[in-house]
């Protein structure tokens, strides 16, 4: 009896693989919607370089860090080398140069956290944000798009809780919940911790690729298709990673003492970053460090109201995983 219930068990398992891995590739972002991304891009690239010869655009957050699920826009950054520009006034001259193009819905927010000017293109329907000088993002991107490489359970994990997020209405940062780049850095950091582990730490490698951003050295391995293979030992199905993540931010995370570190690889203590009380309006109540910016608290955003809904929506998850005899459809409910 026990071997035939094993079998059962091995067959559930299969099952929920299967209908994971289906719902990751139907969020893929296919191929032609790349190419119209670089379209706009180039159209974007030579109104810029009109006004500033030498400036520069990059892509980055999910059109460029390989997160990217369907319907997302896209985040442009210009490049201005010149230290002494005023950022406001090149932000509004820029949505002047855009206005007069064929582009719609042109409007700059000058005073927003990031500044950035917003666009829709009508050619190809893409939205588009487009911020100023803000490389530390465009390094933080390829970070995300290295560790990809890597292993592909990163980037099934990473959809699917970012899917997840979104139905359950926790991935809005001016609502106190976490970003879709906090939630990749929570995969990442996952997959460094399991045993196997699945993701080495870049970071703490020899580095191969170094570049210094408003005074911070960004340094880390990216010869990245050298680690393939790296996480091979480690067999985990996605179906068991995506329970196991859950379990994790349910009920094992100590989140009285613990910050998730991808900068180490490791778990380290808010003692140690001094994270252990509120400072103006960060709390500290979920602590993920940035790899690059290590002062910058990715939680912070998190209030004790917040804090209560996203653990129950960590717990609701892991019950779900545990219990539910259809996970993949309750797990993303809309709330
Ligand atoms: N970013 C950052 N610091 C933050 C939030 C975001 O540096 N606190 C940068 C990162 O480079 C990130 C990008 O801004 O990749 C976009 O952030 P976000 O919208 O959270 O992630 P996306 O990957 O674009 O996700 P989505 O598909 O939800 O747009
Ligand atoms: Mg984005």
């Amino acid at each position: 009896r026990i071997l035939k219930r094993q079998m059962e068990c091995r067959r559930d398992i299969d099952r929920l693989n299967a209908s994971f891995i289906e719902i990751y590739e139907s969020l893929v972002l296919p191929q032609e919607e790349k190419a119209k991304q670089k379209q706009l891009l180039a159209v974007l690239e030579k109104l810029v370089n009109r006004e500033w010869p030498q400036a520069k655009l990059y892509l980055y957050g999910s059109c460029a860090n390989s997160f990217g699920v369907l319907k997302s826009d896209i985040d442009v950054c210009l490049a201005i080398e010149d230290a002494n520009i005023n950022k406001s006034e090149v932000l509004l001259k820029l949505a002047d140069i855009l206005q007069s193009d064929n582009l719609q819905n042109v409007q700059a927010l000058p005073r927003a956290r990031v500044p950035i000017v917003k666009l829709m293109d009508p050619v190809t329907g893409i939205s588009c944000d487009i911020c100023i000088n803000n490389v530390l993002a465009v390094v933080n991107t390829k970070l995300l798009w290295d560790y990809a490489q890597i292993d592909v359970r990163l980037r099934q994990l990473a959809f699917i809780v970012k899917h997840w997020a979104k139905s359950r209405g926790v991935n809005e940062t001016y609502q106190g919940t976490l970003s879709s780049y906090a939630y990749v850095l929570m995969c990442i950091h996952f997959l460094q911790q399991r045993r196997p582990a699945i993701l080495p730490c870049l970071q703490e490698m020899e580095p191969t690729y170094s570049v210094t951003v408003d005074d911070i050295k960004c340094a880390y391995f990216d010869r990245v298709e050298k680690l393939q293979g790296f996480g091979s030992r480690n067999r985990e199905p996605i179906a068991q990673l995506v329970w196991a993540f859950f379990n994790y931010w349910a009920y094992r995370h100590d989140y009285v003492n613990a910050v998730v570190s991808v900068r180490t690889g490791s778990i380290i203590s808010k003692q140690e970053k001094d994270w252990t009380r509120r400072v103006g309006n960060d709390r500290h109540l979920i602590c993920i460090e940035d790899p690059f910016e290590t002062s910058h608290d990715l939680g912070r955003v998190v209030d004790k109201h917040t804090i209560k809904v996203l653990r129950e929506e960590f717990e609701r998850a892991a019950d779900i995983l545990q219990y539910d005899p259809n996970p993949c459809v309750t797990l993303f409910e809309p709330y």
